[in-house]
């Protein structure tokens, strides 16, 4: 053959065997142990910025202050590997509405002008031009092949079945409507069919769209009065359900669960394993915490007995060879980003304690997490038009962090410093 082509086709041959690594991880990845593996057995550790898109509008936020490439190439250059990606129900069951709809529609249902919508609706086009004839999906679709041309992988997240902020134990969305100890308060929106159906719906999305590596089941699930007081029957029945159903439908992804109480607490599992035998080698734990979730119920806690509550919670789902052993990700922590004072780097001082001691919590087992969040602003919220988002890592206008020490005061969180084995 000649020296010229075999040149090319070694240099082809290379190109194709470095492809994955050039885009991003070599996927579909897997579980294995207490480890998040890609399809060539090197551990991936999740390193995420949630990206609420589960509000009135039904699209990510913020395309009204940035592009979404502008956005993409922001959080891979800040060293993310993944987007939490959150969305509602309501927008998985009625992907064809077209996004200028939505932002009327949104002016409603969030208590505010049709005029005001219409004015970030038109800010929105100007930054993305092509909101002017997209859907709400194809906007979800836009940001996770956008994020992924960067690398960066997305987990899809059910935030909540009725579109809009969420979440407290009288916003419907907290617990199965057909679950054992109905109230209105915690689970007048939460309607068990329409969750399967809509998990069912975005995990075949998903499965054109690459970039989507993991669908976490429900955020934050939370029992009130009643509920769950039947040994957490109904979790253990519906979660179940909903794993096999995103299983079947995309084999592909990882299948996240939470526990109840708001994310915090899978002590329910210690002894009464759930079966996740309908996702094999898919099952990814999850878990939330901040400085005010309930096991941090006294600010005088000393962070040993934090920790200690961490893992007695969530964190024991990382031993090995247990019948509830699996990856963990911290799905969602965060601080203020401002306000406090200079010694500690401008995070609110009384939340200082509880973020170093997360970290020193998050870099000794290694596992994997999201902070909250991506977002400097909400189109609306609470009632409020550009509402400020003082956790975000954007500043208002979305152009660079809003407090530049953040990323550094997550330390080791960076890195992988142990396994696979
Ligand atoms: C609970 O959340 C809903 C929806 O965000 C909100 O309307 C309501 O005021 C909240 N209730 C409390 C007690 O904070």
């Amino acid at each position: 053959m000649d020296l010229l082509l075999i040149r090319f086709l070694a240099f082809l041959a290379s190109f194709v065997l470095l492809l994955p690594l050039v885009l991003g991880q070599a996927l579909p990845l897997h579980s294995s142990s207490r480890w998040i593996l890609d399809s060539t057995n090197q551990r991936v550790k999740l390193r995420c910025v949630n990206w609420a898109g589960h509000m009135e509008t039904h699209v990510p936020e913020g395309l009204h202050k940035q592009a979404i490439e502008f956005l993409a190439n922001w959080i891979k250059q800040q060293g993310f590997n993944c987007v939490r990606l959150t969305y509602s129900i309501d927008h998985a069951l009625n992907p064809s509405l077209k996004v200028s709809d939505s932002f009327t529609a949104a002016a409603a249902a969030a208590g505010v002008s049709v005029a005001a919508m219409t004015q970030l609706y038109q800010q929105a086009v100007q930054k993305n031009p092509f909101l002017q004839t997209a859907t709400t999906r194809d906007v979800f679709g836009a940001v996770v092949d956008t994020l992924w041309r960067h690398g960066v992988m997305t987990l899809l997240d059910n935030h909540v079945s009725k579109a809009g902020w969420c979440c407290n134990l009288t916003d419907g969305n907290g617990w199965w409507d057909t679950a054992f100890g109905y109230n209105s308060w915690n689970s007048r929106f939460f309607h068990t069919t329409d969750w399967l159906a809509g998990l069912q719906a975005m995990a075949a999305w998903a499965a054109n769209h690459p970039g989507v590596v993991g669908m976490s089941l429900r955020n934050e699930m939370r029992e009130f009065l009643l509920q769950g007081s039947n040994g957490r029957k109904d979790w253990y029945d519906l979660v179940g359900q909903a794993g096999r159903r995103v299983h079947q439908t995309n084999p592909n992804v990882l299948v996240i669960v939470g526990g109840t109480q708001s994310a915090t607490d899978l002590t329910h599992v210690y002894r009464n394993m759930l079966d996740t035998s309908g996702w094999p080698g898919k099952h990814v734990w999850e878990f939330h915490a901040y400085s005010f979730t309930v096991t941090f119920p006294n600010p005088a806690h000393s962070c040993a007995v934090s920790q200690r509550e961490y893992g007695a919670f969530a964190g024991f789902v990382l031993q090995q060879g247990k019948a509830f052993t699996g990856p963990l990700i911290l799905s969602e922590f965060g601080v203020g980003m401002t306000g406090g004072s200079p010694a500690n780097h401008g995070i609110p001082d009384d939340q200082v304690a509880y973020l170093n001691c997360i970290v020193a919590y998050m870099t000794g087992n290694d596992a994997e997490w999201a902070v909250w969040a991506l977002q400097g602003s909400y189109y609306v919220r609470g009632g409020t038009v550009d509402f400020d988002e003082g956790y975000g890592m954007l500043n208002r206008d979305w152009s660079a962090w809003r407090n530049p020490q953040f990323p550094r005061l997550l330390g080791a969180m960076w890195q992988i410093n142990q396994g696979p084995y």
